[in-house]
């Protein structure tokens, strides 16, 4: 057994011991989703400090905790705080709680984030349907000897955000009267944020949104066989757009700012995607 599934496995032992529920659905709470987990019908909570072997959460404004529980009739776990590579810990450690909510149950994961925006038509407090992604600034999570009981050595990325689920999600958003846009969300490492060259070769490269996570997430989901949809929330637009410096405070006041549309979004999506899958 490698030492990435090992320290997997421990988790899951750890995690199994305090809570017995199944998931079918995680989710990953970016910036201002923080507190939707508040807002569902809680059945348990494991802060990742009681996990043995889980890596923990370092950034402001980000706790660290499962939370498990319904969206309307969906059983989920929500990610509150996630593990962000500019962290400083292995791309294995920052994939880590997706691989063990997929073992505790989930089928689908649902990647929430907030990003900034390369596509000139897009504006602060746009929501975006994650289309692809580019990941190839950060190193894969896969890199290393491959666990066969995770998923194969090379595994096709050709369908990794679900087109079905796109749908699904497409077809809730145009049914509440949200506006959601569609695009290719590209990770760099962080934690600075990128300069204006940088988002120029972004913006060449096919990029819509950037952003410091997420991505590397969906590698690590998709060689499990996850169904996964993502949305970045717009919270500001990208490096050298406009004149104004970017700063963390804005992109939270932004996030903050869209919450309530996105919360809502999100909470009817999982509904529609329960169903559908
Ligand atoms: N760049 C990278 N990450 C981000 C940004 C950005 O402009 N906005 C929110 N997260």
């Amino acid at each position: 057994m490698n030492e990435t599934y090992e320290k997997l496995l421990n988790c899951y032992e750890s995690c199994r011991k305090k809570v017995d529920f199944v998931p079918k659905a995680a989710l990953v709470l970016g910036s201002g989703l923080g507190d939707y987990a508040e807002g569902i019908r809680q059945e348990a909570v494991l802060d990742y400090q009681d996990i043995a072997g889980f890596p923990r959460s370092t950034v402001e404004g980000h706790q660290g905790r499962f939370i498990f529980g319904y969206v309307k009739d969906v059983p989920v776990v929500c990610m509150q705080g996630r593990v962000h590579y500019y962290e400083g810990y292995p791309m294995s450690d920052v994939v880590l709680p997706i691989r063990l909510m997929k073992l505790m149950g989930a089928e689908i994961l649902f990647l929430t984030n907030a990003a900034g925006g390369v596509n000139m038509d897009f504006a602060p407090g746009d929501l975006m349907l994650i289309r692809d992604h580019i990941s190839v600034l950060a190193p894969s999570p896969l890199i290393g000897p491959n666990s066969n009981s995770l998923g194969p050595r090379f595994c096709d990325m050709s369908d990794t955000y679900d087109a079905r689920l796109r749908r699904i999600i497409r077809r809730t958003a145009e049914k509440m009267d949200i506006s959601l846009r569609e695009g290719v969300y590209m990770q760099f490492t962080g934690p600075q944020y990128e300069t204006p060259a940088e988002i120029r070769m972004a913006r060449v490269l096919g990029a819509d949104a950037v952003g410091m996570s997420t991505a590397c997430e969906a590698v690590a989901a998709n060689h499990m066989g996850m169904h996964i949809c993502g949305i970045s929330c717009i919270t500001n637009m990208a490096a050298g757009v406009t004149d104004q410096p970017l700063s963390h405070a804005e992109v939270q006041k932004t996030a903050d700012r869209t919450a309530p549309l996105f919360k809502k979004l999100v909470t009817e999506s999982i509904a529609a995607l329960a169903a559908g899958v």
